[in-house]
C-alpha cells in the first residue's frame, strides 16, 4: 500500500499532510507531519496540485480556504472535530451587542462558518501571543473553555469571556489519572495540552501544543514523561527519543475521528479523488480574514 501511495503521489503531484494524532503508519508516509498551526502554514504554501489532509474536517477546510486553487482531499470526510461546532451564532451576536470593544477569538478547531463570524483565529501554539497582541480589552474566546481559561491566566490584562465548549478527548483526562501515573512514575515530568481541564494543568510541569510538547521532550535532559494529550503523538516521541519513556493517562486519550485516517483510506482517496473539501466563495472570502490575521500576528 505504501508503494502504491508513493506512485500515486508522484503521478498526481500530490502531497500528504498529517496531524500528530493520525495513525502512526499514516504519519510514516506523510510528507509533512505537525500540529494545526504548522499544517495550516504548509497548506497555504503548497505548490502541489492535490493536498491530502489526514486530520479532521476543520483542518481540510482551512487548507482549502488558505489555498483555494488546490484540490483538497480527505481520506474520510466524516472525520470531524465535535468541538468545532460547540458555539452558536446567537451567543456570538449576544457578546458583540454586550461589549463595544470586543474581539471574537476563534480557536482554529471550529467550522468555516464560525470563522466567518470571528475577528482572528488562533491555534494552541499561538493563542497566548495573539490574544496579548490584540488591541481589544474584551475577548470572547470560542469554542474551547479550557484553552480560553489557560490564555486568561497567561494574559491577565484582558477580560476573557469563556464559551462552554471543550474537546471531549482532552476533557476526559482527570487529575486523579495524573496522580495515578505520578505514583507509578515518580521521576516523570507531566507535559500537558491546554485543551485539558484546569485541574490537570495545575499538576503539570509544562503546558503546550502537540508540537511544543514534542519539542520539550526532545530538548529535556529528563528521561520519563507523562503525556497528557492524544496518544498519536507517541509515534513522533518514540522516534525522536528512543531512550526516553512516555506514559499516558489510563485509558489512553484517543480521538476516534483522527484515527479514521487509515492507510487504506489514504490510498483509496488518492486513487478515486472522490472525497474533496469544498468551501463556497462567500464563506471563503469571510473565513480567510481571521486565518490570514492569525498568520500575520503569529509572525
Ligand atoms: P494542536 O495541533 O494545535 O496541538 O491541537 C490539538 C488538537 O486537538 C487538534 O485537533
Ligand atoms: Fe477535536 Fe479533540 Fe479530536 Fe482534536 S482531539 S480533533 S480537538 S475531538
Amino acid at each position: 500500500m505504501k508503494n502504491q501511495i508513493e506512485q500515486l503521489k508522484l503521478a498526481k503531484n500530490a502531497v500528504i499532510l498529517a496531524h500528530y494524532y493520525a495513525p502512526a503508519e499514516v504519519q510514516e508516509i506523510a510528507d509533512f507531519v505537525g500540529d494545526s498551526f504548522y499544517l495550516a502554514k504548509i497548506a497555504k504554501q503548497s505548490n502541489a496540485d492535490v493536498i491530502v489532509f489526514c486530520g479532521v474536517c476543520f483542518m481540510g477546510e482551512s487548507a482549502k480556504i488558505l489555498n483555494p486553487t488546490k484540490k483538497v482531499l480527505m481520506p474520510d470526510l466524516s472525520a470531524d472535530c465535535p468541538m468545532a461546532h460547540m458555539v452558536t451564532d446567537g451567543i456570538i451576536e449576544e457578546m458583540r451587542s454586550k461589549y463595544d470593544d470586543l474581539a471574537v477569538v476563534c480557536y482554529i478547531n471550529s467550522t468555516a462558518e464560525l470563522k466567518c463570524k470571528s475577528d482572528v483565529c488562533v491555534t494552541s501554539s499561538n493563542a497566548v501571543n495573539i490574544v496579548r497582541a490584540l488591541p481589544n480589552k474584551n475577548i470572547f474566546f470560542i469554542p474551547d473553555r479550557n484553552l480560553g481559561s489557560f490564555v486568561a491566566e497567561q494574559v491577565p490584562e484582558k477580560n476573557i469571556i469563556l464559551n462552554d465548549g471543550c474537546c471531549p478527548i482532552h476533557a476526559k483526562i482527570t487529575a486523579a489519572q495524573i496522580r495515578e501515573q505520578r505514583k507509578l512514575h515518580p521521576d516523570a515530568l507531566v507535559l500537558t495540552h491546554p485543551e485539558c481541564d484546569a485541574s490537570v494543568l495545575e499538576l503539570s510541569d509544562y503546558i503546550g501544543s502537540t508540537a511544543d510538547i514534542i519539542a520539550f521532550a526532545k530538548a529535556s535532559d529528563e528521561k520519563e514523561f507523562i503525556i497528557c494529550t492524544e496518544d498519536g503523538v507517541d509515534f513522533k516521541l518514540i522516534t525522536d527519543n528512543p531512550n526516553k519513556r512516555f506514559y499516558y493517562p489510563n485509558p489512553h486519550p484517543c480521538c476516534a475521528d483522527m484515527k479514521l485516517n487509515t492507510l487504506e483510506a489514504v490510498l483509496s482517496v488518492l486513487e478515486k479523488e472522490d472525497k474533496e473539501i469544498t468551501v463556497d466563495d462567500k464563506t471563503r472570502e469571510d473565513a480567510i480574514l481571521p486565518l490570514d490575521r492569525m498568520l500575520e500576528l503569529a509572525k
